[in-house]
């Protein structure tokens, strides 16, 4: 017999999905599984044992792990280490040579502990964002901050978009929090609309705005973003906005509200290394705010060194690269236009992205990863994001050779 507990039992993925539709009018229109989730909910709550009995097999408790990049697990199924990997949404110029060496360099230190306040990386951090040292935080990846925060805010509360990042609604889930989704809909494009200020309501502890969106590619103008924020500054609701592809977009004047951290003490900007700058496998991420009663609390929420010497030389080399983030916008551009020309050739409904990749659907090809798995060419489906359906997926924009490669596995399976 299973013990009732904060952690939930089911698969809540398709909690927009359940809750958007009203379901005391339309209950006639839900899916089993819909109705398998309800009744897992209503049973949890009330009685984890009866969610056993009732529910059985349908509903989902085992750890899924849920983003892109599962090289190893392609690796695993298809039985080649030829793997062109579009699922992660990584520089397509890959790691900087400068970076390597720096990280090589770096070898020698590791004897010691890394210093657990970044020091070094933080002063670089605050001359390139223009910002206090005090106003950042590094961490072991975006993701990490996502977790600590969570834990060392533990909201009642939370306001997420729909389809989004899944860490945010795993980490809330770790603490409990009852989550609220603002459902973008493909009638919009997938960008957030007027309404959405009106899901501010007092008791709201916190809300996540992840800005260019993944999987969606749309942005958020900063002008939207200032009447989230004051409507916030009301309610007294945190505000993370997770800029980690705001580097790759065109514009991002128009978007990011990084130099808003001064005025609103309840903001908090996201922002990676991973991705930029090709190094997801070092993991570094940080977070820039003015609240620095936050810092202390993201700082006792988890362990001293969580970024590693290697990882914060990497980091600060980095930061060097001007030239290197020229070139990025300019490809990511020039390919994005490629792929999404190409893509639409085939019929997709393809949504225009700011960032390095590109969301669309393939509603007829509802298995369109699998097909060009056995091709060894790993895209990202997206049916396990919270308010999408099947049929929708996300590539990156690599460089030319590799997307024309995808071009060529696409037609190959569509037989286009
Ligand atoms: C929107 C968003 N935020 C954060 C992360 C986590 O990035 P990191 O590798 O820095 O932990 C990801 C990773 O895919 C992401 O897509």
């Amino acid at each position: 017999m299973i013990q009732r507990q904060a952690v939930p039992l089911v698969d809540y993925r398709y909690y927009p999905k359940v809750w958007h539709c009203s379901w005391i009018n339309k209950r006639t229109d839900l899916a089993r599984g819909e109705w398998a989730i309800i009744l897992a909910d209503l049973t949890h709550r009330y009685n984890a044992w009866a969610t056993e009995l009732l529910i059985g097999g349908l509903a989902k408790r085992m750890y899924e792990y849920v983003h892109g990049g599962d090289i190893y697990t392609a690796r695993d199924l298809t039985g080649t280490q030829d793997i062109i990997d579009f699922s992660a949404n990584i520089n397509p110029l890959g790691l900087p040579s400068g970076v390597k060496n720096a990280v090589k360099a770096a070898l020698n230190e590791c004897l010691s502990y890394p210093d657990p306040f970044c020091r070094e990386l933080a002063a670089a951090l605050a001359l390139y964002e223009k910002t206090d040292q005090e106003n950042i935080y590094c961490a072991n990846g975006t993701s990490e901050i996502i977790f600590r925060l969570t834990l060392a805010l533990k909201p009642k509360k939370a306001l997420i978009l729909a389809p989004t990042f899944a860490d945010y609604e795993k980490a809330l889930r770790t603490v409990g929090c009852d989550i609220e989704y603002y459902i973008l809909t493909a009638e919009n494009d997938f960008s957030l609309q007027q309404d959405y200020i009106g899901k501010i309501k007092s008791g709201m502890d916190m809300l996540w705005i992840c800005n260019p969106n993944n999987p969606t590619g749309q942005g958020c103008k900063n002008s939207f973003l200032v009447k989230v924020l004051e409507r916030c500054r009301q309610t007294k609701t945190v505000v993370l906005i997770d800029e980690c592809f705001m580097d790759f977009v065109g514009q991002p004047e128009i978007y990011s509200v990084q130099s808003l951290i001064g005025s609103y003490n309840n903001l908090l900007v996201l922002k990676a290394f991973t991705k930029i700058y090709a190094m997801p496998g070092i993991r570094l991420g940080y977070v820039l705010t003015s609240n620095r009663r936050i810092i202390e609390q993201l700082r006792l929420a988890g362990q001293d060194w969580s970024v590693s010497t290697l990882a914060q030389k990497a980091g600060i080399s980095a930061l060097n690269q001007k030239e290197y983030l020229q070139k990025t916008k300019i490809l990511v551009k020039k390919e994005r236009e490629y792929l999404i020309k190409e893509l639409t050739v085939f019929g997709f409904k393809v949504y225009g992205s700011l960032a390095n990749y590109i969301f669309f659907e393939a509603s007829r090809y509802l298995d369109l990863d699998k097909m060009l798995l056995a091709k060894g060419i790993l895209i990202r489906s997206c049916s396990n994001y919270a308010g999408l359906n099947s049929g929708y997926f996300r590539v990156a924009v690599r460089n030319h050779s590799d997307n024309q490669q995808l071009i060529a596995a696409l037609k190959d399976v569509t037989k286009y």
